[in-house]
C-alpha cells in the first residue's frame, strides 16, 4: 500500500534537495478535512532555502505533478495542502486489509536489527508492586510492536535478586524459618522475616555483623548460603509467574543482577585503563560532572560493587552477545539518574557505537489509586496478582448484570478486567503520573479498555449476521463516502504510520489513543448508517468496513496485551 507521508516526502525532497528523513517530519495532518489530507508548512523550509515561505509553496506546487491518488494540491498561507482521491483510498485500504488480515499495518522496517526491551525487572523476596506492574505493560507491548515491524526482539527480565539485604534475609531465615510455611504465601513470608530481621540488628550490633558475613559469604559461594537464596529466588519467582500468567506476558531471558557478579572486574579494569576511575574516600567513582551528572559511584569503600556497576556489567554483556541496535529500559522515572549515569560511563567499556547510541531509558510515571479497598495504602504495598484478581471479579459482577445469560463468563471476564487493567497503563502518555481508579477504568462506555471490546463484539455480532459477502472487487467504493465512513477510512489508512510513531518515540500510549479514536468513529458510522437490510450493494460495501474495522481493532489490541473477547 502507498505511503502517502512517504511519497509527499520524496516529492518534496526531490524539488528540494533536502532529505526525505527530514521533510517527512514536518508534514501534518490537519484538523479539518477542508484543509485537506496532509499538509506541509513551507515556513520550516525558508531558513534553509533562503526563500519566503510563499514562494516556496509556489514553486513546489509547480514541481509535483499530480497522481491518481493525490489529485488536489492547494497553497494555504504558507501551506501546501494535499488532497487525495477518497474512492481510491477507500479501494486500498479495504482491498490491503482484506488480503492481510491480521498482519495489516505490519512492515519490515526492522529487518535485521535487534532490539532488547529490558522490563519488568522485580526484586526477589520483595512485593511485585504497581510500579512493576506498568514496566511488564509498557515493555511487553513495545515488544510485541517492534516485533510486529520486522525487528528480531529479545524481551529481558532483570531481576532483583542481589544486595547486602540478603545477608539478612539468610540470617533471618535460619532463625525463624521453621516458624512458617513458606510455599503458601512466600513473598509476604519473607518480607516479614525481612522486618523482623532488621529490627533486631537495629538492637543488636553483634547481629548486624553475622548479616555483613552471611552476604560476604554469599559472595563468596558458601553452599548453605547460596541454597537459601536460591530458595528464595524460586519461589518468588514462582510467584511472579502467576502474574505473568494473568497478563500473559513472557520474556526470552531472565536474568538477575547477581549474574553479572563474575563480570564486574573487566567493567572495573576497563575503567580503570581508560583513567577514569578516580578514588574518592576509599570508594572508586567516575566523576561526571562536567556532564553535570555528579559522580558514579562504581565500587564502595568496603569493596563490593553497587546496582550501576552492575548494570554496567549487563551493558557489556548484551553487546557482545546481541551486538544489539537498541536496548530499552522500562523503568520508573525515579532512576533518570541513575540511566544517565549508567550510560554516561558505558562510554569507556568499548562497546560498538551503533550499541552505545542504542541505548535508552523509556521511563514512565507513577500509579496513584484512588478507590477500592486498597486505596489507603501506598501504590508499593499493593499486591498486583490481588489487583487483577478485583479487576476480574469486578468485571464478572458487570457481566453478570448487563449479560445474565452470557456463556463462558468466566473467560470474558478476564479478558475485561485484564484488558481494562492494561489499558489503563497505556492510555496516557507513560511519562505522566496516573491514576487507578476503578469506575474509570471499567466504564464500558469511557475511553476505556471494555470501550473498545465492546465496539469489536459490535463488528462481529454484525459480521455474524452476514450469510453472503461479494469478493473485494465487486465492492463499490464510491457508497462509502460518506462522511464518517471516510473517517473510518482514513483512520485504517494510518494505522501502520501510528505503529512507526509508537515505535521512533517509544510511547504505547498513541496506539492506545489511537484504538480509541477508530472506536468512536466507528460508533458515529454505525449510528448513521444502517449496516444491514439496505441495499445489497450498500451493506456489502459497509460489511467490508465494519470487518476491517473488526480485524484492526483486534491485532492493535493484541499488540497492547488485550484480548478481545466474543461477547460483552
Ligand atoms: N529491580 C529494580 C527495581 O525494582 C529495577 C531494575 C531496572 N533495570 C536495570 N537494568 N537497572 O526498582
Amino acid at each position: 500500500m502507498i505511503n502517502l507521508i512517504q511519497w509527499i516526502g520524496e516529492k518534496i525532497a526531490n524539488a528540494t534537495n533536502i532529505s526525505v528523513e527530514e521533510i517527512v517530519t514536518y508534514i501534518e495532518i490537519p484538523p479539518n478535512e477542508d484543509m485537506g489530507d496532509y499538509a506541509f508548512p513551507c515556513f520550516k523550509l525558508a531558513k534553509t532555502l533562503k526563500k519566503a515561505p510563499i514562494a516556496i509553496a509556489t514553486e513546489l506546487k509547480e514541481a509535483i505533478a499530480l497522481d491518481e491518488i493525490i489529485e488536489k494540491i492547494e497553497i494555504v498561507g504558507g501551506y501546501l495542502n494535499f488532497y487525495t482521491n477518497k474512492i481510491l483510498l477507500t479501494q486500498m485500504v479495504l482491498e490491503e486489509i482484506e488480503n492481510k488480515k491480521e498482519n495489516f499495518g505490519a512492515n519490515q522496517s526492522g529487518k535485521g536489527k535487534t532490539i532488547l526491551v529490558e522490563y519488568s525487572s522485580p526484586n526477589i523476596a520483595k512485593p511485585f508492586h504497581i510500579g512493576h506492574l506498568r514496566t511488564t505493560v509498557i515493555g511487553a507491548a513495545l515488544y510485541n510492536i517492534y516485533q510486529f515491524m520486522g525487528y528480531h526482539t529479545v524481551g529481558i527480565n532483570h531481576l532483583g535478586d542481589y544486595g547486602t539485604q540478603f545477608g539478612k534475609m539468610i540470617e533471618g531465615y535460619k532463625r525463624w524459618g521453621r516458624e512458617y510455611t513458606l510455599g503458601e504465601n512466600p513473598i509476604d513470608t519473607l518480607v516479614d522475616i525481612y522486618v523482623r530481621i532488621n529490627h533486631l540488628c537495629k538492637e543488636d550490633e553483634t547481629v548486624l555483623e553475622i548479616c555483613r558475613e552471611n552476604f560476604k559469604k554469599l559472595e563468596q559461594g558458601d553452599p548453605y548460603c547460596v541454597k537459601i537464596w536460591n530458595e528464595f529466588k524460586d519461589l518468588s519467582l514462582k510467584e511472579f509467574q502467576k502474574t505473568y500468567d494473568l497478563l500473559d506476558v513472557h520474556f526470552d531471558s531472565i536474568k538477575g543482577e547477581a549474574f553479572y557478579i563474575d563480570k564486574m572486574d573487566e567493567v572495573i579494569d576497563k575503567l580503570e585503563n581508560k583513567g577514569v576511575l578516580k578514588d574518592s574516600q576509599g570508594a572508586k567513582v567516575v566523576n561526571l560532572e562536567e556532564e553535570n551528572l555528579g559522580v558514579c559511584l562504581i565500587k564502595k569503600s568496603n569493596g563490593s560493587t553497587i546496582y550501576a556497576t552492575r548494570d554496567l556489567a549487563a551493558i557489556l554483556y548484551r553487546a557482545r552477545t546481541y551486538h544489539f541496535d537498541k536496548c530499552l529500559y522500562v523503568v520508573a522515572y525515579e532512576q533518570n539518574l541513575h540511566f544517565k549515569q549508567v550510560f554516561a560511563v558505558a562510554k569507556y567499556l568499548d562497546i560498538p557505537e551503533k550499541c552505545l547510541k542504542g541505548l535508552e531509558h523509556v521511563s514512565y510515571g507513577m500509579t496513584r489509586l484512588t478507590t477500592g479497598k486498597m486505596s489507603t495504602r501506598e501504590g508499593t504495598l499493593v499486591k498486583v496478582d490481588a489487583l487483577l484478581q478485583e479487576a476480574i471479579d469486578r468485571a464478572k459482577a458487570i457481566i453478570e448484570e448487563k449479560n445474565p445469560t452470557m456463556e463462558n463468563k468466566q473467560e470474558e471476564a478476564e479478558k475485561i478486567g485484564i484488558g481494562a487493567v492494561i489499558f489503563n497503563n497505556l492510555c496516557n502518555t507513560i511519562i505522566k503520573d496516573q491514576i487507578f481508579d476503578w469506575n474509570t477504568i471499567l466504564n464500558f462506555n469511557g475511553e476505556t479498555g471494555p470501550y473498545i471490546q465492546y465496539i469489536y463484539v459490535r463488528t462481529q455480532s454484525v459480521a455474524r449476521k452476514v450469510t453472503h459477502l461479494p469478493n473485494i472487487t465487486d465492492v463499490h467504493f464510491d457508497l462509502l463516502q460518506d462522511k464518517q465512513s471516510l473517517k473510518v477510512i482514513t483512520l485504517l489508512y494510518h494505522f501502520e504510520n501510528v505503529l512507526m510513531s509508537v515505535i521512533a518515540k517509544n510511547e504505547p500510549s498513541l496506539l492506545a489513543r489511537y484504538l480509541i479514536h477508530l472506536s468512536q468513529a466507528y460508533s458515529n458510522f454505525y449510528n448513521e448508517n444502517k449496516i444491514l437490510n439496505e441495499d445489497k450493494n450498500i451493506q456489502n460495501a459497509r460489511v467490508y468496513l465494519n470487518n476491517a474495522v473488526g480485524t484492526v481493532l483486534k491485532t492493535g489490541a493484541k499488540l497492547l496485551g488485550i484480548k478481545m473477547p466474543n461477547k460483552m
